[in-house]
């Protein structure tokens, strides 16, 4: 607790150049931002209509605008988060793997928590935000984009270690480890202790706002005028669902094994290029359980029998995070923030459990692509629905609650269908601040410390309610921007390999040995990808130089079982699909009215 301590003093020291700095500026009406990051959380919550029991985020979804269509730009935790926090593309901050620091290696670039500092906001990062080690310079880009140390919690260190009771009472480094917390080291979990020093991190900004009156309420007269309240930038990093899966046993519970279901599609593709097969090579080599189901290397799935107990357990660990994000929120609530601060939540990558008879992230399938996001603006995205609405969306709810269907309270919040990709945060969550929004990167964007390769979808949380709000034929509302003659017509990710065949660094290469990058483009209609020749000290890829093609039918082909690629009857489209993609997503951005 020592090093929480230290973090403290620094807020409280902090906290009083703010005060002091900003006691003419109107901070007051900055919101707060609780930025909520959750590691390998694919789009399977109950607020999406998936199995994953979570109460406390469908809660949190209830009064926000819930986004259906959002994809990360790279498919594993280190690119992505650079990515999404610099606000730019793994090609501008050249990190596809863990091995490199962006400011020494591609650019001096401003990130997100950055320029909220530099905005006058405390900024603090509790878990894991940016990817620790040398992805963020070996102290979490700290002081650049912290107004503190970056907190990990330590129980974190045992990661690896043995502590998952086999049935026969021995312990080992499993994937599947549910616990007694008791019997841990430090008798906690990681993100217990993240919501620890979270919530006292916010309890004690409270205090420190009113140090003269009782925390959460507002002081009428003095020097502790809420005027002069410094807003903070909390990000929290929730570890779980990562694997291990070790997680408090009780939530195993939730999901009894006869009733999980396993995929329907738990089978390599015939249609599948081996490009873009992951062999996840990390989980079934360095995890006890895993190793012992014998898994034939490259292509063979682990046996049909371990896909329901390893679901359970991915359920599991989620909805253990689920619960650690109520008690977050509850004390938002308590220390008087809900009402002044933006909560956005949302997975760094998704996860594939077991379909085309794969594991983990490191591929473009829409699974690894696509992640949960959820974005609460108090007194915008929590306004009661007009009546209309709320009748006609409560009898479509009820009508339809096929797969992939979200299930939205009638009662507030906002459904976005629109494309959307986490690289657009950066610029969002300025807009939705008030700061300076970083502008559109130019071409060549490595010298330029400001800017984003993202674009602001703030426009789509304006309209609320009423006139603007179009409900479609499933279920949807529609959500309509008068300044935008049509929003961004594509999202675009990427995943790089060392070879055309599997092997065993298939899902995490070393920048030096990527000879190929597939990219990776989702439209309205379509998913396709681009597997092409990329030279890693250029970091260029070589359009002429295509090893495989994929192209999926989104609605007809939801499990992306069947790639089209070759079949004729879609080459037009392949050829449209292959141009806008060469082209990129500059072309792919808004279009103002
Ligand atoms: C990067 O920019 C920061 C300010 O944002 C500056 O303090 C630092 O010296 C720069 N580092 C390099 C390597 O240019
Ligand atoms: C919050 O502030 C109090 C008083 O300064 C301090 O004792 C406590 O350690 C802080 N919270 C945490 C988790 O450190
Ligand atoms: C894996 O192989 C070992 C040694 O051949 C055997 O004891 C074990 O039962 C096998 N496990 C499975 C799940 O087939
Ligand atoms: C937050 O607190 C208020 C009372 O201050 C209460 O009405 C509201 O229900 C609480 N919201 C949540 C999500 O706990
Ligand atoms: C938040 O709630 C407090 C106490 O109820 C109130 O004084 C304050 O004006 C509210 N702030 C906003 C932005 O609604
Ligand atoms: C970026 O800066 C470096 C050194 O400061 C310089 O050599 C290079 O030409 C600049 N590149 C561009 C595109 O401006
Ligand atoms: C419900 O969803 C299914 C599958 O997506 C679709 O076939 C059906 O038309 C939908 N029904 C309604 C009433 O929208
Ligand atoms: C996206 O819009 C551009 C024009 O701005 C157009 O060329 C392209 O075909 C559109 N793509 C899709 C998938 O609609
Ligand atoms: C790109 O690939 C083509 C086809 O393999 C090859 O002929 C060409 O030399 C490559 N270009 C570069 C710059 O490597």
């Amino acid at each position: 607790m020592l090093i929480v301590e230290e973090i403290m003093k620094n807020i409280v020291a902090i906290l009083c150049v703010l005060l002091h700095v900003s006691s003419n500026s109107a901070l007051s009406e900055k919101p707060n931002v609780l930025f909520i990051v959750i590691d390998d959380l694919r789009a399977s919550l109950g607020c999406y209509g998936g199995p994953i029991i979570s109460p406390n985020i469908d809660q949190l979804a209830s009064k926000s605008a819930l986004f259906t269509n959002t994809m990360v730009q790279q498919a594993v935790c280190g690119p992505s988060r650079t990515s999404f926090l610099t606000g730019r593309r793994p090609d501008t901050t050249r990190l596809y793997d863990f091995g490199s620091y962006w400011r020494t290696h591609a650019g001096n670039y401003t990130t997100l928590p950055q320029h909220f500092k530099e905005n006058g906001y405390f900024t603090a990062s509790v878990g894991k935000v940016f990817h620790p080690g040398i992805a963020s310079g070996g102290n979490d880009d700290y002081p650049y984009s912290w107004s503190v140390p970056a907190y990990h919690p330590p129980t974190q260190q045992y990661q690896a270690n043995k502590l998952c009771p086999n049935l026969d009472g021995t312990l080992h480094n499993n994937v599947i480890c549910p616990v007694k917390v008791s019997d841990m080291p430090q008798k906690s979990l990681p993100d217990i202790q993240s919501l620890e020093v979270s919530s006292s991190i916010l309890k004690n900004l409270s205090v420190a706002l009113h140090p003269t009156h009782k925390q959460g309420k507002p002081t009428e007269t003095g020097q502790s005028s809420p005027d002069m309240q410094p807003p903070f930038f909390l990000a929290v990093g929730f570890h779980k669902p990562h694997i291990p899966w070790k997680y408090p046993e009780e939530f195993k519970s939730l999901y009894p094994i006869e009733s999980v279901s396993i995929a329907t599609n738990p089978y390599r593709p015939p249609t599948q290029p081996d490009v873009a097969y992951e062999d996840y090579y990390n989980m079934r080599t360095y995890r006890e359980d895993v190793a012992a189901m014998n898994t034939s290397f490259p292509f063979g799935t682990i046996p049909l029998q371990f896909h329901a107990p390893m679901r359970q357990s991915y359920y599991a660990a989620a909805s253990y995070m689920d619960s650690m994000v109520g008690k977050l929120l509850q004390t938002l609530n308590e220390t008087g923030f809900s009402n002044n601060t933006i909560v956005v939540l949302f997975g760094d990558h998704g996860w594939q459990l077991g379909e085309h008879a794969e594991w983990c992230k490191y591929s473009n399938y829409e699974l690894a692509t696509r992640v949960p996001l959820i974005v609460h603006i108090p007194g915008v995205t929590d306004k009661p629905r007009s009546s209309p609405i709320k009748n006609e969306l409560q009898n479509s709810l009820k009508m339809n609650q096929s797969q992939g269907n979200v299930k939205s309270s009638a009662d507030s919040g906002m459904v976005v269908t629109e494309l959307v990709e986490l690289v657009d945060l950066f610029p969002t969550l300025s807009e939705l601040a008030g700061i300076t929004v970083p502008p559109v990167c130019p071409p060549e964007p490595f010298n330029v410390t400001l800017c984003s390769e993202g674009y602001s979808f703030a426009p789509l949380l304006e309209p609320v309610q009423g006139s603007n709000t179009i409900l479609q034929k499933d279920g949807m509302e529609k959500l309509t921007s008068k300044r935008y003659s049509r929003w961004k017509n594509a999202t675009f990710s990427q995943y790089p390999r060392p070879g055309v065949t599997p092997n065993y660094e298939t899902d995490l290469p070393s920048l030096v040995d990527i000879t190929i990058m597939g990219y990776s483009m989702r439209t309205k209609d379509h998913h396709y990808t681009e597997w092409i020749g990329f030279n890693p000290k250029t970091f260029q890829g070589n359009w002429t130089d295509v090893k495989a093609t994929e192209l999926y039918m989104n609605g007809l082909d939801y499990d992306q079982n069947q790639n089209v690629a070759a079949d004729p009857q879609f080459k037009d489209i392949v050829k449209q699909l292959s141009y806008q993609l060469q082209m990129g997503w500059r072309e792919s951005l808004p279009v103002p009215a």
